[in-house]
């Protein structure tokens, strides 16, 4: 579906909603909505006949959702006149119909379905919702750009603060002027470590009007990820299982066996960290009988113990 398409159809589904449901508001659903909708933008001057806009300038304020098109002022004229004349009627009569379809045309759109939306008063409302739900390690890191707004660094970064993961910015590509799809892809590619868990990046730059190839983008990730563990957790998690479980219990809290604490019980120290985690497996404990811990395994076991206190 094209973005025209969309937009146009929207007109239609409200439209057609309008005058199927609340027959109060036929007549103005008939009225106000329909013939707009139905204008055919075929050349540029019939979308610009759309917008009440001064003809005397040239309008680069495109950030501002105004001036509206046709059916859009129409049907803010339409709710209007509905809220005045009974407010609570109208909201009751109109809120979930309407937010099902325009969730129903936002999922057509993006060829998802309307479950996967959530309408948000922002996108940094959105951002942080997002992002402030990543599930991190202090051993994981998230991969952004130096090209993302602000909204995103701050989301970003509480994160990172409350999890103790790290950050790491890249630039996407050396200069604007020559920039291309694949060396943003395999700039990305490159700069992905085995610690990187998340790759935040924005489709549309708004600095520049950049539009990254985020398909392409998508599909090597998919590529560099179908090399790695989920999570990198489970390896940890099966050494555990294997070597550590006779006397380290996964129980809540008391102490598991007699004699070993349990993870939880030592996650919930918050000295036990990462630095103090590594060190005390680099030697091993004496009531442990001698088991040679590499280094990748002392990461991994590490890693999982750390992650038993974020659950
Ligand atoms: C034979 C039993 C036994 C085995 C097997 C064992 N441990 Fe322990 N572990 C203990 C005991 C007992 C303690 C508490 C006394 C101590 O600190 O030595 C302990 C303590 C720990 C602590 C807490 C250190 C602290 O100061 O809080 C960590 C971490 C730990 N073990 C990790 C491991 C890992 C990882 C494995 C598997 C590779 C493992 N242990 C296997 C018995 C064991
Ligand atoms: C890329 C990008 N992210 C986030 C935002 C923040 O948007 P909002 O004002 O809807 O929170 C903007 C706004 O310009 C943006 O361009």
């Amino acid at each position: 579906m094209t973005r025209r398409d969309f937009l146009v159809r929207t007109g239609f589904a409200v439209a057609g909603l309008l005058a199927a449901d609340s027959p109060s508001l036929r007549a103005l659903a008939g009225s106000a909505m329909g013939a707009a909708s139905l204008a055919p933008m075929e050349s540029w001057d019939a979308v610009r006949d759309q917008f009440p806009l001064s003809r005397d300038f040239i309008h680069m304020s495109c950030f501002f959702l105004a001036s509206h098109p046709t059916p859009v002022r129409a049907a803010i004229e339409r709710h209007r006149r509905g809220l005045d004349d009974n407010p609570m009627g109208y909201w009751l009569d109109q809120n979930e119909p309407l937010e099902a379809a325009v969730l129903r045309a936002a999922a057509e759109y993006m060829g998802v379905t309307p479950t996967d939306i959530a309408l948000t008063d922002s996108t940094t409302m959105g951002l942080a919702l997002l992002y402030g739900g990543l599930r991190l390690r202090p051993d994981q890191e998230v991969l952004t750009t130096v090209h993302d707004h602000y909204s995103t660094e701050e989301s970003l970064r509480l994160r990172a603060a409350r999890t103790g993961a790290s950050i790491r910015q890249i630039p996407l590509y050396r200069r604007l002027a020559s920039v291309s799809r694949d060396e943003i892809v395999e700039t990305l590619v490159q700069a992905v470590r085995p610690q990187t868990r998340i790759v935040a990046v924005t489709w549309v730059h708004s600095s520049t009007g950049l539009k990254l190839p985020i398909r392409e983008m998508a599909a090597a990730l998919a590529n560099v990820n179908a090399g790695r563990a989920e999570g990198d957790r489970a390896e940890g998690e099966a050494l555990a299982r294997l070597w550590c479980s006779e006397c380290h219990t996964t129980e809540a809290t008391s102490g598991g066996s007699d004699v070993a604490p349990a993870w939880r019980s030592i996650t919930a120290d918050s000295l036990k960290n990462q630095a103090y985690l590594r060190e005390f497996l680099n030697n091993p404990h004496p009531a442990m009988r001698h088991i040679p811990l590499s280094p990748r395994q002392i990461e991994d076991l590490v890693a999982y113990i750390l992650s038993l206190g974020f659950e």
